[in-house]
């Protein structure tokens, strides 16, 4: 997958675009791990708790992220940012609420691979965008 290009020597400047982007690298390793639980139906009980890992993992990222926003970046722009999380939260939330319904190969599958789609897009997107503003502001 292609990531967001990471800058070492940005951090110098303030940015910390390194840890930005091991958050992102941790959410699919979650991703990855509740796609592998599909092949062993003795350990679906663990999807929820990888989905409950997931989100508080997301819910730091995004802070981390909103908070280096909001010292850079205008208003206007963090805030589309901000809505953007505040969808995916709102996924993660339907997404806990199928597997607690049906906790099968089905749920699991489906759920990872609407993850797996919904954050590559946000960090193919969304978060190269706003690295990309970052960058530029701090040349
Ligand atoms: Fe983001
Ligand atoms: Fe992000």
């Amino acid at each position: 997958m292609k990531q967001a290009h990471v800058d070492i020597k940005h951090q110098k400047k303030g940015i910390d675009f390194l840890s930005l982007n091991e958050d992102h690298k941790v959410l699919f390793d979650y991703i990855e791990k509740l796609k592998s639980l599909v092949n062993h139906p003795e350990n679906y009980q663990y999807a929820i708790t990888i989905l409950e890992h997931f989100t508080t993992h997301f819910l730091e990222h995004v802070i981390r992220e909103e908070q280096i926003l909001q010292q850079h970046l205008p208003e206007k722009v963090v805030q589309e940012h901000s809505l953007l999380h505040q969808k995916e939260l709102n996924y993660l939330d339907d997404f806990a609420s199928a597997l607690k319904a049906k906790t099968s190969s089905h749920t699991i599958l489906t759920i990872a691979l609407a993850l797996e789609k919904e954050f590559k897009n946000h960090l193919s997107k969304h978060d190269k965008e706003i690295l990309r503003k970052l960058s530029d502001l701090k040349r």
